[in-house]
């Protein structure tokens, strides 16, 4: 499976996808990395590993993309022939155009136990609340920030004296394992939906 990462900043998620992909029993392939940040650290990580980078403009600085900016996303999608998608880290919300084009193939990582805190700094609203458990998600992609239905879930303890970071670092582990069995399960076609519930067949090796 022909796999887009769509990524802003930092790209450690796409990191543990690609190295998951090298497996040669993983039938994901990241084929492309793209983001709207001309500087995003992910796009010198992709070229390290010599994944081709396309950096596409969404035409506005924040919220609804212009015209030309769905087109050149979906150009770049088409181009390099992607089945699906892994948003990571990605800081926008896709055109409904682009989710459209990829029915049940696009895949977010957030932060958190959703439907428990959606939305930005996810980890601060997590200790904010007092939660004990929280950890990260890995859903489908629909028109709403961070719904759709989930695939996978991992929890972490908050500990006494966690800070954002602290805490954003003991997620992160766990993304790096979310993300990638996610991935694996879509791309092996073991993704069932039905309605707003997933199952996921177990993996044949
Ligand atoms: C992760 O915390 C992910 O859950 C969120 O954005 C962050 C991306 O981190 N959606 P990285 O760029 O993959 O390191």
């Amino acid at each position: 499976m022909r796999v887009a990462v769509m990524a802003s900043g930092r790209g450690s998620n796409f990191d543990a996808l690609h190295r998951s992909s090298l497996d040669p029993v993983n039938p994901a392939e990241i084929v492309v990395v793209v983001s709207d940040q001309p500087g995003a650290p992910v796009l010198e990580k992709a070229r390290r590993f010599t994944v081709p980078v396309e950096v596409i403009d969404p035409g506005t600085r924040r919220g609804a993309w212009s015209q030309a900016g769905v087109g050149a996303a979906l150009d770049a999608l088409r181009r390099h022939r992607v089945e699906a998608i892994c948003l990571a880290g990605f800081m926008r919300v896709l055109p409904s155009e682009i989710v459209g084009a990829f029915p049940n193939a696009i895949l977010n990582i957030h932060p958190s136990l959703l439907p428990a805190f959606p939305g930005l700094r996810a980890q601060r609203q997590a200790l904010r609340a007092g939660v004990k458990v929280t950890g990260c998600t890995v859903h489908l992609v629909d028109e709403g920030v961070d719904t759709g239905p989930i695939l996978v879930q991992r929890t972490v303890p908050v500990e006494p004296g966690d800070t954002e970071d602290t805490l954003a670092n003991r997620i992160l582990e766990q993304e790096h394992r979310a993300y990638p069995e996610a991935l694996r399960a879509l791309a092996e076609g073991r993704v069932t939906v039905e309605g707003t519930s997933v199952t996921l067949a177990p993996t044949l090796t």
